[in-house]
Order: C-alpha cells, then sequence, then structure tokens
C-alpha cells in the first residue's frame, strides 16, 4: 500500500504503530508530510518515498485541528498543512484520527493557519484581511511565531498566519477568497479532501464517513 503519513502528536501515534507492523512485515511504502515525520518514520525503519517518486497513494492518515460532521477540517496547528494538503490531494482517500473535543457544529473555534510566502507580508496580510471580510468572517489575524520569538518558517520557508475567527460561516467562499489572494500558498481549510474520521471518546470509537 502507497501511505502518506501525516504530522502532528496524532499523527505521530499512527506513525510509531506503522513502524510496528513494519517491522512485523507489513509492506508499505510512505510518502511523509513534514520533515517531522519523515525523522520518525526514518527512524523506525519504515521505507520512504515522494511523492515524485510515487505520484498517486492509496491512503493518507493524518490528525486535524477541527472538523465538522461533513468532515471539513482545519488543519496546521503544526505548521505543515501545504505538504499535508498536496499530500492529502494526491490520495484516493484520507482518514482522519482526532480526539471527539475536536469535532465541531461549525469551522472556526480553531485559529485558521495560512500559509504565506516571506516576500511581501504586509500586503499580503492585508490582501487576507480583505478576503476574509469579503467572506463575512472576522477577526484578528497574528504571525505565528516560535519559541524564540522569531516569525516561525514552515518547512517550505514560509510563513504562518493563524486567522482567529471563532466562526466560519461558508467555509468553501473563504477557501476560495483565500486562494486568490497572491502570496497565500496554502490554507488550512480542508474540504472534500478527507474520506473518512476516526475519532477517540471516552467511551469508545466514533465513525464518520467511510472507513474500509
Ligand atoms: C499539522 O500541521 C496539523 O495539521 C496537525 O495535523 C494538526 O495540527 C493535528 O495535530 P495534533 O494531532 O497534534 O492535534
Amino acid at each position: 500500500m502507497r501511505l502518506g503519513l501525516g504530522t502532528g502528536s496524532t499523527a505521530k501515534h499512527f506513525v510509531e504503530l506503522l513502524g510496528e507492523r513494519v517491522q512485523g512485515g507489513l509492506s508499505v511504502v510512505c510518502v511523509p508530510t513534514s520533515e517531522q515525520t519523515h525523522a520518525l518514520a526514518f527512524s523506525l525503519g519504515i521505507p520512504l518515498s515522494t511523492l515524485d517518486e510515487t505520484p498517486e497513494l492509496d491512503l493518507t492518515v493524518d490528525g486535524a485541528d477541527e472538523l465538522d460532521h461533513q468532515l471539513r477540517l482545519i488543519k496546521g496547528g503544526g505548521a505543515a498543512l501545504l505538504r499535508e494538503k498536496i499530500v492529502a490531494a494526491a490520495s484516493a482517500r484520507m482518514i482522519v484520527i482526532a480526539d471527539e473535543t475536536k469535532l465541531v457544529e461549525t469551522l472556526g473555534r480553531f485559529p485558521l493557519p495560512i500559509e504565506v510566502a516571506p516576500f511581501g507580508m504586509t500586503s499580503t496580510i492585508a490582501a487576507v484581511r480583505r478576503a476574509l471580510e469579503a467572506s463575512g468572517c472576522h477577526g484578528s489575524v497574528t504571525v505565528r511565531r516560535d519559541k524564540a520569538g522569531a516569525m516561525l518558517v514552515t518547512d517550505g520557508g514560509h510563513h504562518i498566519l493563524d486567522a482567529a475567527l471563532d466562526r466560519i460561516a461558508d467555509p468553501a467562499a473563504l477557501s476560495l477568497a483565500l486562494a486568490a489572494v497572491p502570496g497565500v500558498m496554502e490554507h488550512g481549510l480542508f474540504l472534500g479532501l478527507a474520506t473518512g474520521a476516526i475519532l477517540a471518546t471516552g467511551s469508545g470509537l466514533t465513525l464518520i464517513g467511510q472507513i474500509d
């Protein structure tokens, strides 16, 4: 099986369990969505590839910062959204693994990550603010910083804006508006990509969509 490997604390559990199965003889080839996941998978002896070598994947398993009942997601809390979205889009199926607290009625409680090019960032931020307003969204936009206080740099060499919106009434409209802003490399709304979700609850698992 050709597998996309997600990023984040939940996806890390999946990669570790996959490593055990690979040690047991499971045959897979995997494309990681971040340098962090690449390093973990490599250390576990999981066979790795790239999307250039393996452009079509059977399944991606990844976490999410937020999801709704229609399997629309917010991702990017771990700053890997660009590669995560490219890998998910190259996969026939995408299954989200998360705990039940990530499930919401309306997306937007989690600040929406937006990956932007460093060049001309002040202009890009202003254009992002206009795109948010035009899509009926209101809230603050901040530049994400790393632990040292510097602007966070993604695996792709870009920066991340976090838009605290509270409520995204029309995710499709916002997705289109943000994608049209020059300088926006990608945004964290994953629409029409996840095919299923496995959510951990206090008493077991909740399944949404297609899992098998
Ligand atoms: C990484 O950029 C994110 O999209 C993660 O998949 C998401 O933040 C979920 O991470 P946790 O499993 O750590 O909550």
